[in-house]
């Protein structure tokens, strides 16, 4: 072995040795874990656990349009800007937003006749701004100019396969003028377009047809773009001097018609989260993006937070809070696929928790561990008839539960999902519990048609919604066609399916080692992969695919299971 490499596994073994985490049967030992990596505990920066659920939510996503892509979403104006002041301040917050994994923001656009410009500031805040020295509004560090570029520091470093995701910017659009009559004519006023073609990897209407969305794949990896400039509300009056119709090759206008006229119309829900339609699945109508918000007088809750994304639309939060962290517990539920939590990063399964379904299901989720009642929650720790320090396949596979998603043993008895291929409304559960390995393979053999069904997993919100409602009463979840088998936090479908990132990794070492100063900073880099994709130890691999390939020939043998 390379000595290099000797030492750096040295060294991965001292860091993972000094965060292995005993397991006990404690109620509060068991919460203690795995809020330990919730974001609430994380903030201001992305917890480990969204890190690995938002990028399985996206792959897994990858192949269906992005109109379909749930994403969380907030109101940078009442949020930020009008709490943390139109300044520098609501930046720095703004690129946390960005880093916690929030894809929506909405934001107020001035324009001023007078001069011609456009800002963040409302004509009253630059009057506030003018006749106190304390005012709100600093436009010289506080512009769009500055927004542009606190986002682009974002996309440029999450510009890799591991964290790139869509954006949305969603502009209102407003105008004012200090003087009572204004002459639109002489001026030369200065476009939107100069701000939004500053944006890295931004969408334009000439590149993609507003009519035709592309897949998440597609557009972040064959287009290489990111970021939607969408005008959800315009409200330029009849007689401003600035024509918003210079723009129309770089921003969307959102339209509710489904049919729209203009080549840069988006058709788009928008709309206050006490009026939404909910989806069924399979959809019959024409598919669009759809947007749901709050506000300070029918805020979202953590039941109606999370009912929104199971009916397909992005909430977007615009209701006031007194600390912008208590946001992370919306963001903890903000993901269409994975429970909160998830997927664990502990040793902790989440299964094992009794009550911890319903209780998150009813709107109960701990906001921090000192306002939480340990004694509703009982620390299951025989659930499983396992030793579980045993248990190589710990978390290594995905149940569907009413919350979500949520890592388990691959060991644990449960129903399966099954789907029929060319038929997506046709689901069978089967009759067994039975584990992971075998889940899969039963699907395949249903009703001894070894072509027609295999082991399901929900490719977007709406579709999840369908699938829970097949979990019974007496069931507490069902496996569906997800695990990180082969890597640690690599979350992949199928069970013979690689990571994909360590095939990246591979590749990169051969490319990159050129000098002995490039070998040590890689060496580094492939730490930190490795930190995140730590494979399981080859005798137990091994051990996996033994007992894999015993299940299908008893199988086999068995004949055709129910
Ligand atoms: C957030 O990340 C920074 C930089 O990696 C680190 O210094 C800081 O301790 C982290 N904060 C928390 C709360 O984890
Ligand atoms: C997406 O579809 C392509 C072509 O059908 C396939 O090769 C690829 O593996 C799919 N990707 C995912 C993540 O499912
Ligand atoms: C906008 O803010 C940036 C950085 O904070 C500053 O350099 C720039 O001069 C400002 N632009 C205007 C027009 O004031
Ligand atoms: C522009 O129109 C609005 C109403 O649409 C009116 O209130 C405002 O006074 C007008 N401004 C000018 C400068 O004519
Ligand atoms: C915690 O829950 C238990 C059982 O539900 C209850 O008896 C107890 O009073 C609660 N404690 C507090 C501080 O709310
Ligand atoms: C698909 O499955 C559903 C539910 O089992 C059934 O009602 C429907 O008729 C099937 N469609 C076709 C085309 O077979």
């Amino acid at each position: 072995m390379n000595p290099l490499l000797g030492c750096c596994c040295f060294l991965l073994w001292l860091i993972s040795g000094s965060f292995a985490i005993d397991l006990s049967s404690d109620s509060i030992d068991a919460w203690e874990t795995l809020t330990n990596s919730s974001q609430y505990r994380s903030w201001p920066n992305l917890s480990r656990s969204r890190a690995a659920g938002l990028r399985a939510q996206r792959d897994v996503a990858a192949n269906i349009s992005i109109v379909y892509n749930v994403v969380a979403g907030i109101n940078l104006n009442t949020v930020v800007f009008d709490t943390f002041g139109y300044n520098e301040t609501s930046l720095r917050q703004f690129r946390n937003l960005l880093n916690v994994g929030i894809q929506t923001f909405v934001v107020d656009l001035y324009y001023n006749e007078d001069d011609s410009n456009w800002g963040l500031c409302s004509k009253e805040m630059i009057i506030d701004q003018l006749n106190t020295s304390t005012g709100q509004c600093d436009a010289s560090t506080f512009n769009i100019s500055s927004l542009v570029t606190t986002l682009n520091e974002f996309i440029v470093e999450t510009n890799n396969v591991l964290s790139i995701n869509v954006l949305y910017l969603m502009f209102r659009l407003n105008a004012f003028s200090f003087n009572e009559t204004y002459d639109n004519n002489v001026r030369t006023p200065n476009n939107l377009s100069t701000y939004i073609n500053n944006i890295d990897k931004v969408v334009s209407p000439l590149v993609i047809d507003p009519d035709v969305l592309p897949t998440l794949t597609s557009l972040l990896f064959k287009y290489g773009l990111r970021v939607f400039p969408i005008v959800v509300q315009n409200n330029l009056s009849k007689n401003t001097s600035y024509n918003i119709n210079e723009d129309m090759d770089v921003l969307y206008v959102a339209t509710d018609s489904p049919n729209p006229k203009q080549s840069n119309y988006l058709t788009l829900s928008f709309k206050e989260h006490t009026k939404i339609n909910c989806q069924n699945y399979p959809r019959d109508i024409r598919p669009h993006l759809q947007f749901s918000y709050d506000s300070n007088d029918l805020p979202f809750t953590y039941n109606t937070y999370p009912e929104s994304i199971g009916c397909g639309f992005s909430p977007i939060l615009n209701h006031r809070f007194h600390n912008i962290s208590e946001l992370s517990n919306f963001l903890e539920l903000s993901l269409w696929s994975w429970g909160p939590y998830q997927p664990t990063i502990t040793d902790q399964d989440e299964l094992d928790i009794k009550n911890f379904i319903n209780e998150i299901d009813s709107g109960d989720l701990v906001i921090n561990s000192s306002t939480f009642n340990y004694s509703d929650y009982e620390y299951n720790s025989n659930g499983n008839n396992n030793d579980q320090d045993d248990d190589e396949y710990l978390n290594r596979c995905a149940a569907l539960t009413k919350i979500g998603w949520i890592a388990t043993s691959c060991d644990r008895k449960m129903h399966a999902l099954c789907q029929n291929k060319f038929n997506v409304s046709e689901i069978l559960i089967t009759d067994d519990k039975i584990s992971y390995m075998k889940a899969d393979v039963q699907c395949q053999n249903f009703n001894g048609d070894t072509k027609k069904y295999e082991l399901a997993v929900p490719r977007d919100a709406v579709q999840q919604t369908f699938y829970k409602s097949f979990i019974g009463n007496d069931s507490i979840g069902l496996w569906v066609n997800l695990n990180s088998l082969s890597s640690e936090n690599c979350w992949v479908v199928g069970v013979n399916t690689n990571c994909p990132y360590q095939i990246i990794v591979s590749k990169h070492i051969f490319a990159t080692l050129i000098s002995v100063s490039t070998v040590m900073a890689f060496l580094l880099f492939l730490l930190l992969i490795y930190l995140q994709f730590q494979r399981l130890p080859v005798h137990k691999n091994r051990k996996y695919w033994r007992k894999l390939l015993n299940e299908r020939a008893k199988n086999n043998h068995d004949g055709v299971p129910s």
